[in-house]
C-alpha cells in the first residue's frame, strides 16, 4: 500500500543483509573480546565497573539488540517530530527498497554502548533527516551521528548509541585528539575519557543493506 495509506513505521532506515550482518557481529566480538584484555582498558576499568572490580567480560556486558541496522528517522508511529514530512520526501519514496552499501568506518564503546560509525556518501545523505544531529551541542556536520547499535548495557536503550557518538566526535571537533591507546589489527584504538573508546578501522567494512521502514 502506499505510504499515506497505512501509519507511519516506528522508523526508516538500512537494514543490513543477514550474511553481512553475522560478519559485522563477529567483528564486533573480536574487538570487545581483546579490548577487556588491554593494559590501556583495564588502566580505565573503574569506568566500566564503578568500583575496584580487576576485569570486566565485555562480551557479557553488552546485550545484542536485534537486526542490525543504521535508523534514519525515527517515527515513533508518526508522533516523532517531522516524521510526516520525512516519509514525504521524494528520496525516501524514491529510494524506498532500494539497496545500498554502507561503509562502517569505525566501532565505538562507551559504558552505556557498543556500536560501529556509518560513513554515508552524498547519495545515502539525501536520506538522513535534517534534525539528526540536533541532540549535540557541538554543530556537527550531517551524517555525523549515523551508526549501527551492536549492543546495550543492561537496562540501556539503543537510542543512546547515536548519543554517545556525537559525544566523541564533538570532542575531537573540539580538538581533543584523544589518547592514542593502542594499534590493534583491526585499527587504532583511541581513548577520549570517561569510558569512551574509538577504533578507526583499518580497512572500512562494506556493508549491503537495504533501505526499508520497521514497524515492529
Ligand atoms: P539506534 O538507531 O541508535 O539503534 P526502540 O527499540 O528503542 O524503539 O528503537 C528502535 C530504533 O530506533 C533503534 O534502532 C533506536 O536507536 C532508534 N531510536 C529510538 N529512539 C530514537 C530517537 N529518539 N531518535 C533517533 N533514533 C531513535
Amino acid at each position: 500500500a502506499p505510504l499515506e495509506e497505512v501509519d507511519l513505521p516506528l522508523f526508516f532506515g538500512w537494514f543490513l543483509l543477514s550474511s553481512v550482518q553475522e560478519k559485522v557481529r563477529c567483528t564486533s566480538m573480536d574487538f570487545l573480546k581483546t579490548l577487556d584484555t588491554l593494559e590501556a582498558f583495564k588502566k580505565h576499568l573503574v569506568d566500566f565497573t564503578g568500583k575496584a572490580e580487576n576485569e570486566v567480560d565485555l562480551e557479557q556486558y553488552f546485550k545484542p539488540t536485534g537486526a542490525l541496522h543504521c535508523t534514519t528517522k525515527f517515527c515513533n508511529y508518526g508522533k516523532a517530530e517531522g516524521a510526516k514530512e520525512y516519509a514525504e520526501n521524494p528520496a525516501v519514496r524514491a529510494l524506498y527498497g532500494s539497496a545500498f552499501e554502507l561503509s562502517l568506518t569505525a566501532l565505538f564503546v562507551t559504558p552505556r554502548t557498543v556500536g560501529a560509525r556509518v560513513s554515508l556518501t552524498d547519495e545515502q545523505l539525501k536520506l538522513w533527516p535534517a534534525d539528526a544531529e540536533q541532540s549535540s551541542a557541538a554543530s556537527l556536520p550531517p551524517g555525523s551521528r549515523a551508526h549501527i547499535t551492536l549492543g546495550c548495557a543492561e537496562g540501556v536503550e539503543p537510542v543512546q548509541t547515536g548519543v554517545d557518538l556525537l559525544e566523541i566526535l564533538a570532542l575531537q571537533q573540539d580538538g581533543q585528539q584523544g589518547e592514542p591507546a593502542e594499534e590493534m589489527e583491526l585499527g587504532s584504538l583511541t581513548y577520549y575519557g570517561e569510558g569512551r573508546w574509538l577504533l578507526n578501522l583499518r580497512e572500512p567494512i562494506g556493508a549491503p543493506a537495504c533501505f526499508s521502514s520497521f514497524y515492529g
